[in-house]
């Protein structure tokens, strides 16, 4: 099946693109969907590694291309293709969709690298480590300039959400930066947060794929069902950060506890009562865990309801995500949209 990019913009003599992605664990159960997903991404990813040479100097091309160049799950852009299943994915401006929502994701991780102070992503020297952080943050700018400008082509209803998603995405990691207001609930706060950061670009990648391929009628359903997920993901990840070794996740363990990060694990042992709750709440309570108590803080963890609290947290999410797609025909599209969440409930990376 061949997907045309919009005139005018599909990128010509590209270079080939190293092997991205590491959803391989997804249970797509279609051959005919596989093959279409496959095919795709492979244009997204080409279309992502030639956008460089629209920089017009080498050196800028290299910074524009390095993360993108680095790899990534490609998670938005599947979720844009998996979209447009429930309309007609052959049609025109669906690929430049799914480049939009990852253009989106990696503008925010360069600038997302210099607020943590990041010293690597996807395994290789993060953007500023590399490059410095002024150039970092103008690679994250350029990138999302060549978004918006790849969404303009595409109609008004992708240029709103465009610019919706990049304001959340803003917002979440504002409120992020400012905590909790004077008496605000600090659990409704992270969720807020998380919404913002990460369920945002989600249910956009969702619904932009369905309108552009003509299903308005999927737009609403899949929205919910991204903002669920979005959450759950994140979730999952604090979960990551305190369970998974780090040469299975590709991240050391403890690293949001050493840098303080109110994940929600720690936000439920805060408001506690298990046994090993008051030691661990000790140190947890001047934020950043000092490295050689990070173990310990680790096996309380293990020890902690907390844990099985987050988790329950965690499935609660992934039921009203797959709930929100009772909605949608039984596509095969709808059964990789459920598989989905059960990778995010099993995730290791
Ligand atoms: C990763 O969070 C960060 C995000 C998912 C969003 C970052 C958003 C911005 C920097 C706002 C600017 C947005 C645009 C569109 C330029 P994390 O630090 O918790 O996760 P990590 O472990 O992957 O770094
Ligand atoms: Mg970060």
């Amino acid at each position: 099946m061949s997907v045309r990019h919009v005139a005018g913009t599909a990128p010509e003599n590209l270079a080939e693109p190293r092997e991205s992605g590491s959803l391989g664990r997804l249970a797509l159960d279609d051959p005919g969907l596989e093959a279409r997903l496959g095919e795709s991404l492979e244009r997204v990813e080409k279309w992502l590694l030639a956008l460089a040479q629209d920089a017009g100097d080498p050196r800028v091309g290299a910074l524009t291309r390095y993360l993108a160049e680095a790899g990534g799950k490609r998670l938005r852009p599947l979720l844009v293709l998996l979209g447009a299943e429930f309309g007609e994915p052959w049609r025109e401006g669906i690929t430049q969709a799914a480049v939009v929502a990852e253009l989106v994701h990696t503008a925010s991780l360069y600038h997302d690298d210099v607020m943590d102070g990041a010293p690597t992503r996807h395994g290789v020297p993060s953007v500023h480590a590399r490059f410095g952080e002024r150039a970092a943050v103008f690679g994250g700018d350029w990138l999302l300039a060549r978004a918006a400008q790849l969404a303009a082509q595409l109609g008004p209803d992708a240029v709103q959400l465009n610019a919706r998603t990049a304001g959340r995405l803003v917002a979440g990691q504002l409120r992020e930066l400012t905590g909790p207001a004077p008496g605000e609930d600090p659990v409704t706060h992270y969720f807020q947060v998380i919404a913002g950061k990460t369920a945002a670009l989600l249910s956009m990648s969702l619904a932009i794929g369905a309108l552009q391929a003509g299903a308005p009628g999927a737009v609403t359903p899949l929205t919910e069902y991204g903002e669920h997920l979005g959450v759950a993901f994140q979730i999952a990840d604090d979960l990551l950060d305190l369970r998974s070794p780090a040469d299975v996740s590709g991240k050391e363990r403890g690293t949001d506890l050493l840098a303080g990060v109110p994940t929600l694990p720690v936000l439920l042992v805060l408001d506690g009562t298990g046994p090993a709750d008051a030691e661990l709440r000790d140190l947890l309570a001047a934020g950043p865990v000092p490295a050689a108590a990070a173990r310990r803080a680790l096996d309380l963890f293990a020890r902690s309801p907390a844990l099985a609290e987050t988790e329950a947290v965690l499935h609660r999410r992934l039921d009203r995500a797959r709930a929100a797609l009772d909605p949608l025909p039984a596509l095969p599209a709808r059964h990789a949209l459920l598989a989905l969440c059960d990778y995010v409930a099993h995730r290791t990376s």
